[in-house]
C-alpha cells in the first residue's frame, strides 16, 4: 500500500484494555497487526491477523479527537451499505472507554493502479458503475443531500477571487469571473437518490488479490445524490494517474451515469472541484497533505480548462 500517511495510530499504541475489548468481541487472540498507510487521517488503521486464522480491519480514534464524529459516521454509512455492493462489511463498531471503534471484513489487496493501461482499471469501472443501481434508492436513511453537505465545496473561487492568493496562476486570475458564476451550477443537477461516497479516490479502494475486485472503503461521508457525482469526482484521480482529461473521460465512457450526466453540471463540478483543491492547498500545516492537495488541484485545473475549452 502507498506509504503517505501522517503518523497514524498503531495498534500497539491502543490502551491494553481497548485491545482486550476488541480480541474480546472477536473471541480470539491479535497475532499480527500491519498499520495500514493509505489517506491521511492520524487515527487507527490496521489489518488483524486473528490466532484462528480469521483476518479483521480495525480504525479507531480517540473520541476527543476532532475527526471521531467522521468515524461515528463512517460506522453508520458502513452499516447502510447494502451485501450486493463491493464493500468491506462492518462487523462491528461503537465506543469503548475513550475510542471509537471500528471492525471491518479484511480484504488482502492493494490500492488499484488508475493509470493508462491499468490492468485493474476493468474492475474499478465495474465497481463504480455498480454504484447507481445498487446503491439506489438511497440505503442510508440519514444521508444529507450532497449539494447541500458540499456547499462549501461550490464556494472557493468567491473566497479565492475576494482575495486572490499571489501565486494564482495566470490562468486562473483571468478566468476568475468565470470561475465564480460557474462554481455554483452543479449543485441542482447532483439531485438524486443514490448513496454516494463522495471521496472515491484510489487509496480508498482495496484490490482483492484473490479475485481481482475493487472493494470501496472508507465511507466517511455517504451523501445522497445523483450516482453521476462519484464518477465525475474520479476524473482528477485519473489524471494524477498519467491520463489526459480526453482519456480520463473516454475512461469513463461506458458508465450510464457517467454518459447521462448534464455536461454543463460536469462542467461546473469540475470548476467546483479545482476551487475546493486550490484553497485546500493553500491552508497552513500538514505539508504531505497540502502536497498532495496541490497534485488534486492542478489536475482539476486541467480537466476544468479542457471543459470549458477557456485559454
Ligand atoms: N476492510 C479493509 N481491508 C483491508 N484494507 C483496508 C480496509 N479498509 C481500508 N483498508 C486500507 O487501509 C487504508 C486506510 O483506511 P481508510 O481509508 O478507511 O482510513 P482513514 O484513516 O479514514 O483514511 P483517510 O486518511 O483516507 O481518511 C486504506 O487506504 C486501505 O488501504
Ligand atoms: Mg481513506
Amino acid at each position: 500500500m502507498r506509504a503517505r500517511t501522517e503518523t497514524r495510530i498503531a495498534w500497539q499504541d491502543l490502551p491494553a484494555a481497548v485491545r482486550g475489548e476488541i480480541t474480546g468481541r472477536l473471541c480470539a487472540p491479535v497475532v499480527r497487526a500491519e498499520t495500514q498507510g493509505g489517506g491521511f487521517t492520524a487515527g487507527l488503521a490496521a489489518r488483524l491477523l486473528l490466532g484462528d486464522g480469521r483476518r479483521v480491519f480495525v480504525k479507531g480514534i480517540p473520541t476527543g479527537h476532532p475527526l471521531a464524529g467522521m468515524y461515528e459516521q463512517e460506522a453508520a454509512v458502513a452499516a447502510a451499505v447494502p451485501s450486493g455492493f463491493s464493500s468491506p462489511a462492518l462487523l462491528w463498531s461503537g465506543r469503548f472507554e475513550d475510542w471509537v471503534l471500528l471492525l471491518f471484513d479484511d480484504v488482502d489487496g492493494r490500492h488499484p493502479s488508475l493509470a493508462p493501461g491499468s490492468a485493474d482499471l476493468p474492475g474499478v469501472l465495474a465497481t463504480v458503475a455498480s454504484m447507481g443501481e445498487v446503491l439506489s434508492p438511497c440505503p442510508y436513511g440519514a444521508a444529507r443531500p450532497v449539494a447541500e453537505a458540499m456547499a462549501r465545496v461550490s464556494n472557493c473561487w468567491r473566497t479565492l477571487a475576494a482575495d486572490p492568493p499571489s501565486d494564482l496562476s495566470a490562468w486562473c486570475v483571468r478566468h476568475l469571473p468565470g470561475l465564480v458564476e460557474m462554481e455554483t451550477r452543479w449543485m441542482s443537477v447532483a439531485e438524486g437518490d443514490t448513496l454516494l461516497h463522495a471521496d472515491l479516490r484510489p487509496d480508498n479502494m482495496v484490490r482483492e488479490h484473490a479475485s481481482g475486485v475493487i472493494h470501496v472503503v472508507d465511507w466517511a461521508f455517504g451523501y445522497r445524490g445523483a450516482a453521476w457525482f462519484d464518477i465525475a469526482w474520479l476524473v482528477p484521480y485519473l489524471i494524477m494517474e498519467g491520463h489526459s482529461p480526453v482519456s480520463a473521460e473516454q475512461t469513463l465512457a461506458g458508465i450510464p451515469a457517467w454518459r447521462s450526466a448534464d455536461p454543463d453540471a460536469v462542467t461546473a463540478l469540475a470548476i467546483s472541484v479545482a476551487g475546493h483543491w486550490e484553497l485546500a492547498r493553500r491552508r497552513p500545516s500538514r505539508p504531505r497533505l497540502r502536497a498532495y492537495q496541490k497534485r488534486e488541484a492542478l489536475a482539476a485545473l486541467a480537466w476544468t480548462a479542457f471543459r470549458t475549452g477557456w485559454r
